[in-house]
């Protein structure tokens, strides 16, 4: 017996694909740069406030996570009941999902962004409404209004964006939110906010008049849009992927109906005093973020040298626009010199990691491009 009584909106729904593991080559280290984890050991601080919750185990975590959401209140300087967290903020994103759609809503969603915006939209049984990307790779935001109708439930706005690493500005972003009607959200998912201080990216955002624009401002846009909510984790910049550890902070109204759909104890007692700690040394947390975007903007660089128009990304990946034929032989290529990319269609996501993979990134991609236009 296969065939189930399961939800009938499965078979439209796309499965998550992890990124791929990269293949043992002999004589050489093979480096995972297919999932936007952060390759640098955890901080020193962060690890000892793991292996000192891990005694008890039998208990389960507070259901509350008090102290890291006081410590997240204080740090967004909202009321408590302004934020909740989650297992990674994709269960946040899930929550989100889970408290407004229903068959026949709409989603508006950039594309490409990060894959669990489809997927999640199908599994509800709601409508994909995918706006494409401009072809810089931003957010086309004024085709983004216009694709809101009276049925879309959920608006997503990713940045830095999932693959292209494009960040949003602020003049832009108040535009788009004063077309927006008050009672729909909105979430604006920062998954990779961090890596974007300094970046190119950030700082080279022109306004429609070409005037230089600042990034949006999560903080200052929260006391400004009640339909707003802002998803951050834990998972990139601060590097505990593993731990599973994210949150949302929005109006208490929204917070409210999102603990309905969060399941309790989500987060373990583990990932909740991580989070409080790495919060704590968040100052050191940035300088690490620094040192991969300046690898980023060191690779972006020698990248477009040879002739890949590779966005300003302000993540701790770049994006490839390929193409499908070349992201495949491209990923392909990639895979056979130890290193895993993620092939996304549209082009190659690649993680910023360590610098021998960096450089071994560029060497391959040289031989590549050399072919392909000989
Ligand atoms: C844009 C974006 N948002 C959210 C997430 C979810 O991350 P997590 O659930 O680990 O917080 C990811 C993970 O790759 C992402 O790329």
């Amino acid at each position: 017996m296969t065939n189930f009584r399961v939800r009938r909106s499965l078979a439209d729904t796309p499965a998550y694909i992890p990124g791929r593991p990269p293949a043992a080559v002999e004589g050489m280290t093979s480096y995972k740069l297919s999932s936007n984890e952060h390759h640098l050991e955890p901080l020193p601080a962060v690890v000892d406030a793991i292996t000192s919750v891990s005694g008890t185990p039998a208990l389960y975590p507070d259901p509350a996570a008090t102290d890291l959401t006081a410590a997240l209140a204080r740090f967004h300087d909202v009321p408590t009941d302004h934020v909740v967290l989650s297992a990674g903020s994709s269960e946040s994103l899930s929550a989100l999902v889970g408290i407004t759609l229903e068959p026949g809503a709409q989603v508006v969603y950039p594309w490409p962004s990060f894959e669990m915006y489809p997927q999640l939209t199908s599994f509800a049984g709601a409508d994909r409404v995918a706006v494409p990307l401009t072809p810089d790779g931003r957010h086309d935001l004024p085709a983004m209004a216009q694709a809101i109708t009276e049925h879309t439930r959920l608006v997503l706005l990713c940045s830095p964006n999932n693959p292209t690493g494009t960040v949003l500005g602020d003049t832009e972003f108040d535009t788009f939110m004063s077309q927006v009607p008050e009672d729909l959200i909105v979430v604006l998912d920062e998954a990779y906010v961090e890596f974007a201080s300094g970046s190119e990216a950030a700082s080279r955002i022109r306004t429609e008049d070409g005037n230089l624009d600042a990034p949006v401002d999560a903080d200052q846009a929260l006391d400004t849009y009640s339909n707003l909510v802002v998803l951050r984790t834990f998972s990139k910049a601060h590097g505990l992927a593993g731990l599973r550890v994210g949150y949302a902070v929005a109006h208490l109204a929204i917070i409210h109906e999102m603990r309905k759909s969060i399941a309790p104890f989500s987060v373990s007692a583990a990932a909740q005093a991580a989070g409080l700690v790495s919060l704590a040394v968040r100052d050191e947390v940035l300088v690490r973020a620094k040192e991969v975007g300046a690898a980023r903007d060191d690779l972006s660089a020698r990248l477009r040298e040879i002739g890949i128009p590779v966005p300003p990304s302000g993540g701790n990946f770049v994006w490839l626009p390929f193409g499908q034929r070349d992201a495949t032989l491209f990923a392909e290529a990639c895979m056979e010199n130890g290193l895993a990319v993620r092939n996304l269609g549209a082009g190659v996501r690649v993680t910023i990691g360590p610098p021998e993979a960096m450089e071994r990134l560029v060497a391959v991609a040289t031989t590549f491009m050399e072919d392909r236009d000989a």
